[in-house]
């Protein structure tokens, strides 16, 4: 799967064929005969001559369908706009993900119309002028419709840059069958599920105690965040104008990382390489007890072609600290329009489509992806095939920001740097010193 990092970037071609092997993997023979190959290119050529056209850029997310079908729905939808999907690297490639896109952005000459952005970049593409305000397409009224936490993301400067997608946040995996073995209660603390995943280690019943995603990526700025928060740190001081990362409760949590490689040993060395899913595969593949996650993992847990566990897992929120709280990152990505597009009309109705609650019921049923409006966790359908969703609605709305300033992208690349730099050499004090003195330079 590291191999989806190699996939071109801003190119309409799905050149790997891991990602097409994923796919057919997902589907089934059946499902991946349906879909065809050429849909996998994610371009649609047959068209009529009178349609306006407009281009689509976004991260590749996937599960029981991709971002291709869903765009090969809207055009068969209607016969007046024609989208070309522009398919990007998956969303675990975060840094080339927004490398594409501000290569496009930059030029300003309108392509992409649309784009998904990551909720990290929304002030950034605003304060560049990127991303079109849609305050006077989307009133407040129709504004009510979604989380007021995701209405408030997607906010710059006081002007509505994105309309609101999908949330995301990272969430607590746990093999039910192995938590009712070694105690029965799902441990809320990062104490006591370090003790429980080594316990059923010890006794031959998971290779793997917790895994989460430790590779040099934004993945584990997530990880990080929500370590960090859990013990009641930050990365940056309320007002924004300083990062408090060197702090010990930072630091206690990057070490409590460390030390579920090095002293636990309930996470394996290879968690510093992994993403979401290289960390994802030995848990459906039932060689793990704990994972954290996002919620895209629960539908192809409970697919019996991609699992080995199903109805074996549970969601729950994320441990914490004694005398801390369960914290979760804010993910998910949004949707937006080109400031530079020349066919604004057109950019707000596929909009309004990939906003819809029909579109938002299918990335939920088909993705995992959580609604961005709050009277979808009331489907019935996803209510029984995704329980969790509505169970842990309150952590999707409470969940943690990762810092909101236009210059994030380069706040990343400093955190990104120092955690790993922390979690290979077991330096934590310094490393976080480090990246906070860096941090204090990008947002003073
Ligand atoms: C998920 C989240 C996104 C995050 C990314 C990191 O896709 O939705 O916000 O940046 O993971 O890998």
């Amino acid at each position: 799967m590291s191999d989806f990092k190699k996939a071109p970037i801003a190119s309409n071609v799905v050149a790997d064929s891991a990602m097409l092997d994923r796919r057919h993997f997902l589907l089934g023979a059946a499902g991946a005969a349906t879909l065809g190959i050429a849909s996998g290119l994610g371009m649609r050529t047959a068209r009529a001559a009178d349609r306006t056209e407009i281009s689509f850029a976004s991260a590749s997310f996937f599960g029981k369908e991709g971002i291709g079908d869903l765009v090969k729905a809207y055009n068969e939808s209607q016969d007046r706009i024609m989208v070309k999907f522009i398919e990007l690297p998956p969303p675990s490639s975060s840094t080339e993900v927004y490398q594409g896109l501000i290569q496009q952005l930059a030029r300003r000459n309108g392509t992409p119309d649309v784009f998904s952005q990551d909720v990290i970049w929304i002030a950034g593409f605003a304060a560049a002028g990127w991303a079109l305000p849609l305050d006077q397409y989307f009133p407040k009224e129709k504004r009510s419709d979604y989380f007021p936490g995701t209405v408030a993301a997607c906010t710059y400067n006081e002007k509505l840059t994105a309309l609101p997608w999908f949330v995301d946040s990272g969430m607590f995996y746990y093999r039910k069958d192995l938590v009712e073995k070694h105690g029965g209660k799902v441990p809320e603390t990062w104490d006591d599920m370090a003790t429980m995943a080594a316990a059923a280690q010890k006794a031959g019943d998971a290779k793997f105690g917790y895994l989460w995603q430790g590779k040099q990526a934004e993945v584990l700025i997530c990880d990080a965040v929500e370590v960090i928060t859990s013990n009641g740190g930050s990365i940056l001081a309320a007002d924004a104008k300083s990062s408090v990362i060197g702090e010990k409760a930072a630091v206690e949590a990057i070490q409590f990382l460390y030390d579920t490689i090095n002293k636990t040993k309930i996470s394996p060395q290879n968690v510093l390489s992994w993403d979401e899913e290289p960390s994802r595969q030995p848990f459906t593949s039932g060689e793990a007890m704990f994972m954290r996650n996002w919620s895209y993992v629960y539908p192809i847990a409970q697919d019996p072609k991609a699992s080995h566990v199903v109805d074996k897992v549970a969601v729950a929120p994320l441990p914490h600290f004694a005398g801390g709280k369960s914290a979760a990152c804010l993910g998910g990505y949004q949707l937006g329009v080109n400031a530079n597009s020349k066919k604004r009309e057109a950019a707000i109705e596929f909009l309004s489509w990939m906003s819809s609650p029909e579109t938002q019921t299918r990335l939920a049923l088909n993705f995992g992806l959580a609604p961005s409006r709050p009277a979808i966790f009331e489907n019935a359908k996803l209510k029984a095939e995704q329980p969790f969703m509505a169970s842990l609605q309150n952590v999707f709305i409470g969940a943690t920001p990762r810092p909101i300033t236009p210059q994030y992208a380069k706040v990343t690349l400093a955190l990104q740097s120092s955690i790993s730099k922390a979690l290979v050499s077991g330096n934590v004090q310094a490393e976080l010193k480090a990246a906070a003195d860096q941090i204090n330079k990008i947002v003073a």
